[in-house]
């Protein structure tokens, strides 16, 4: 798969997202040779540079943080197709601008006009950006004398909104512009491998799905947990916090991965239709004092150094109330998942840095050993390996070799690295790629996202009216109540 005649414009050039991510994977992507060689990429932004400096901050960023190795030949093509726009969102001026460079570009490197926009900027600068789009005739380009018609598409980032009501805002501005196929809105976690994984390893299999399900689940947990803090990023995350930041998208999109009916297909529509099927099926438990728990770091030890606490960072008001972890118990109200808790978890300043989806089976109905010989063994579990270990463990009871009869608990693993060659390609090259090829599959669409927002919505408020969230020792796992909540309902937190 690569991509046919096409160019990027990446308003937001100087952001934390181009520079670490949109960037580096373009650079990835044309040194795989999947990109065309006309490829183009424009920045827009309010600095006063020409396209060489332009073309610094982009070498800067590959050369920083690009996968693959620097190969000369590949940067001097690429390099070739970079040029920069001058301006502010409300100037009309530059989108003139942008509207004659984007000409040049199928002129002289046979882009066919084919453009994606990509918003790395705060979403409250969306609207003035597609309205812009539109009422320069960027948002779509009539057919050229043979019929062909270049296609226009937007890429945006989240947070989609903090709320249901402004993620209908947010969707609304978008949709007035754009159709929704030509929307592309970037949830990463989608395009890592270990997600994509997850239905691959459900229904391409017969092992698991037979026992998927209520009779033998007894509960999921699915953790994101991070051991770094805040860092520069005070502006963006004080007041939006852990559950806006990460569960709203990435830990809601898995969940609904893991609990979603077989798709007809793998094309985007059934896709979507199952997830939703998910999303609106999932009810909050009635006491959301006790099913829920959140926190903020406090100064601690990591990595056998001290760190700081939330209030201390720089940019960060010394009253803040966001919330830097984050728990809550959900339930899928369907008759596959009847009763089962699907508990998520996610933290800046944990223990380690590990994505993980745990599936928690029930014990034995019964066990035919005496109590002394099974006091090592729990429940098995089937643990899905997001990050950073790629891989599958299953945990299940085995006779200790000797010559009693004891059981405990052994994992078996499979690790990417054992079985396939080729490394995973960072999630944005794939979902880059996937935008330039218009491939749908991998982009939550806006029902999902309100979805999302409406699960999430009532829980914010509750956290709203309660106060200060708990405060929690840096490289510890999260607040008391977290493993208050799990010990109410008999359970504990894995320790990944
Ligand atoms: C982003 C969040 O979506 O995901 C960040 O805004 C978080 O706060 C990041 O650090 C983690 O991504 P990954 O791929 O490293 O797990």
């Amino acid at each position: 798969r690569i991509a046919g005649p096409s160019s990027l414009v990446l308003f937001g050039v100087t952001g934390d997202l181009s520079r670490k991510k949109v960037m580096p994977a373009i650079y990835d992507l044309a040194n795989r040779g999947l990109l065309p060689p006309g490829f183009s990429l424009v920045g827009f932004a309010r600095r006063d540079w020409e396209d060489q400096d332009f073309a610094q901050i982009v070498y800067d960023a590959v050369k920083a943080n690009a996968r693959t190795p620097f190969r000369e030949e590949v940067w001097r093509q690429l390099s070739e197709g970079f040029r920069f726009v001058s301006g502010n969102f409300d100037d009309d001026e530059a989108f003139d601008t942008l509207r004659r460079t984007m000409h040049e570009l199928e002129e002289v490197r046979g882009t066919g006009g084919n453009t994606a926009f990509y918003l790395a900027i705060p979403p409250s600068f969306f609207g003035v950006v597609v309205d812009q789009l539109k009422e320069h005739g960027l948002a779509e380009q009539a057919a050229d004398a043979d019929g062909v018609q270049p296609w226009r598409r937007v890429v945006v980032e989240k947070p989609f909104g903090h709320d249901l009501e402004s993620a209908r805002e947010l969707n609304a501005v978008l949709d007035g512009v754009f159709p929704p196929e030509s929307v592309f809105r970037i949830d990463h976690y989608l395009g890592k491998e270990t997600v994509q994984n997850i239905l691959a390893m459900r229904f391409a299999n017969n092992m698991f799905e037979p026992i998927w399900n209520a009779n033998y689940v007894d509960h999921v947990q699915i953790t994101m947990a991070e051991d770094i803090g805040i860092g520069g990023r005070a502006g963006y995350y004080d007041g939006i916090g852990a559950a806006r930041d990460v569960i709203q998208n990435h830990l809601l999109q898995l969940m609904a991965l893991v609990a979603m009916e077989e798709p007809t297909s793998f094309d985007a529509e059934s896709l979507r239709l199952e997830k939703q099927k998910v999303l609106s099926s999932v009810v909050l438990p009635s006491r959301l004092d006790i099913t829920t728990a959140r926190g903020q770091y406090s100064p601690g030890w990591q990595g056998g150094e001290k760190v700081i606490g939330f209030l201390e960072e720089e940019g960060i008001r010394r009253t803040s109330r966001t919330e830097t972890f984050a728990a809550i118990t959900l339930h899928v109200d369907t008759r596959r998942w009847a009763g089962v808790p699907f508990y998520l978890r996610t933290g800046k300043r944990l223990g380690r840095r590990v994505t993980e989806v745990a599936v928690v089976f029930k014990r034995a109905p019964h066990l035919p050993f005496n109590a002394t010989s099974t006091e090592e063994l729990t429940q098995n579990a089937l643990v899905i390996r997001v990050q950073p270990d790629e891989g599958l463990t299953m945990r299940f009871g085995s006779k200790v070799p000797g010559t009693a009869m004891e059981i405990r608990d052994v994992n078996m693993d499979f690790a990417y690295g054992g079985s396939f060659t080729e490394a995973s390609a960072e999630a944005y090259e794939r979902l880059i790629l996937d935008v330039l090829l218009g491939d749908p599959p991998l982009f939550p669409r806006h029902e999902e996202v309100e979805l999302s927002w409406k699960i999430l919505d009532p829980i914010l408020e509750h956290w709203a009216r309660k106060g200060k969230p708990e405060a929690y020792p840096s490289g510890t796992w999260g607040p008391e109540s977290a493993d208050k909540m799990l010990a109410r309902e008999g359970r504990t937190w894995r320790r990944p």
